[in-house]
């Protein structure tokens, strides 16, 4: 019988408003009248996106810059609304979405990891009793209370990463983070992340690292400009991924998404 659901998304679509820039001269206003510009465009980042995936699986999103991975992983956390279609998800979702969001810039690491407790609705003597646990496998005690603004990008992936799979939360959502962490700590976070699945975690994984993608996932997703190319085992998956861009597009505005409103096009 298959796992239950964790995670269902039926036909979501998630469109982005751009304005263009306001024109200030007379040839700009010409320009824009010749064009018909009304003063926006709509992109569908993602458009009739439809994912299940069962508790305990391991599931990687790949595709090109822009392709709406982080949008995708924005929209299981509940961080954007879908514009359209439906989201189901079954228990508590961690994120560790871009870096360091969530951390307070000006708060030293320590206050951050107590904040991100209490949204968390921990108490503080569970907080200070985790914090142990949370300092030893990010590995930067001597950085705890320095503002995080002063970290390097390597120190707030580590801190986010340890904050994040901390938490006893049933959807893990991960972007990316890995690749900024050192090889010691990218296979540290890679030990976590088998540890979390063997207690029937669900793990979510934006990756371009094919290698991580194919140790930590046994299914991917390819994501081909805000549309599901491909949604199986992970080998066909990446070869698939790496057939679609065979052809070397390098052009990222080829590869824009379904515009509409766009008269340019
Ligand atoms: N807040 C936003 N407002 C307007 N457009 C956005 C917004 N967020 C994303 N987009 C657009 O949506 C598309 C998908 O972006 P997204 O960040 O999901 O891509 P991605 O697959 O994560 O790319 P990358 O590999 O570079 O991280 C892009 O064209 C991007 O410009
Ligand atoms: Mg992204």
């Amino acid at each position: 019988m298959a796992a239950p659901n964790s995670l269902i998304l039926s036909d979501i679509g998630v469109r982005f408003r751009l304005h263009y820039e306001r024109a200030y001269t007379l040839k700009e206003v010409l320009i824009n009248a010749v064009k018909k510009r009304n003063g926006y465009r709509d992109l569908w980042a993602l458009r009739g996106v439809n994912i299940n995936i069962g508790r305990g699986e391991s599931v990687a999103i790949v595709g090109r810059n822009g392709s709406g991975k982080s949008t995708l992983l924005k929209v299981v956390a509940g961080v954007y609304e879908p514009t359209e279609g439906q989201r189901l998800v079954d228990g508590r979702v961690a994120a560790l979405i871009e870096l360091g969001a969530g951390f307070n810039g000006e708060l030293t690491g320590r206050e951050n990891v107590f904040l991100a407790g209490a949204l968390m609705g921990r108490s503080r003597a569970e907080m200070t009793r985790r914090y142990r646990d949370i300092v030893d496998f990010a590995g930067i005690h001597d950085f705890m209370d320095t503002a995080v603004k002063n970290y390097s990008s390597g120190m707030y992936a580590r801190l986010g990463f340890a904050v994040t799979t901390d938490v006893d939360a049933d959807v893990l959502l991960i972007d990316e983070i890995l690749g900024v962490g050192d090889e010691a700590f990218q296979k540290k976070c890679e030990g976590r992340i088998e540890t979390l699945l063997s207690h029937g975690r669900t793990v979510v994984f934006v990756s371009h690292d094919a290698g991580a993608v194919q140790r930590i996932c046994t299914r991917a997703i390819v994501l081909h400009k805000g549309t599901v190319a491909f949604d199986g085992p992970t080998r066909e998956a990446l070869t698939e991924y790496r057939r679609l861009y065979e052809s070397g597009v390098e052009d990222l505005s080829k590869e824009a998404q379904h515009h509409e409103n766009d008269p340019v096009r």
